[in-house]
């Protein structure tokens, strides 16, 4: 069985790394078969700061980007967000992705790449945890936080984990098909 994954990259600004360290992950997801991987770019989506009238749990969308980000959010079995830390929290951009938003990420489970300086982004993460489970969502404990994160990046810009990191990765995505598989049952079960 394969489940839809939705790998969320948080970040916006030019010159970002979060896609330099997207793509070093999506290289390991490449060995976990049973998920079948679709990379949500923000910079790319471009929603704009939320402009719907009604509240998101109406599903009462007027614009066409709100109506396609929520088909694209709605087909997911499970998310991984890649977000740096920025003031001690998440980007702006990613609040706003996520408020656009209802039952279309409920009760789905939802695992963090992060990255940043000697915290690894794990601010961001726990900041993340507040609106992830307000929106029903189930925020993995395990993790990949990334410390000193251009250590990784060489003179080609090419994000190289070490050791620690990729068995760090390795077992989030462990969990994280545990946790796919039975939340999928679970609202399977409910509908
Ligand atoms: C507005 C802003 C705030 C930042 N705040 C933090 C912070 O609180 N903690 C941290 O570890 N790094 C912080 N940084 C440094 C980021 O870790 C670094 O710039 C990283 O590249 C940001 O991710 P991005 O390139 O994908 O935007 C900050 C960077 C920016 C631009």
């Amino acid at each position: 069985m394969t489940y839809k994954l939705k790998l969320i990259i948080g970040s916006t600004r030019p010159q970002r790394k979060g896609p330099i360290v997207a793509r070093w992950f999506l290289d390991i997801l490449e060995n976990h078969k049973h998920f079948e991987v679709e990379v949500l770019d923000l910079k790319e989506i471009n929603l704009p700061l939320l402009d719907e009238p009604e509240h998101p749990r109406l599903q009462k969308y007027t614009h066409e980007h709100t109506k396609k980000w929520s088909k694209t959010i709605n087909e997911a079995d499970a998310y991984i967000v890649v977000t740096p830390e920025y003031n001690y929290g998440y980007p702006a951009s990613l609040k706003n992705a996520l408020d656009y938003l209802s039952v279309e990420w409920q009760e789905k489970p939802m695992a963090f790449v992060s990255y940043g300086g000697i915290s690894a982004g794990t601010r961001a993460v726990q900041d993340l945890k507040l609106p992830v489970t307000t929106l029903g969502m189930m925020p993995l404990q395990q993790a990949v936080n990334i410390p000193f994160f251009t250590q990784f990046i060489n003179e080609d810009g090419v994000f190289v984990g070490n050791e620690t990191l990729e068995k760090s990765a390795n077992g989030m995505l462990n969990k994280l098909k545990v946790w796919t598989k039975a939340l999928k049952a679970m609202r399977e079960e409910t509908q």
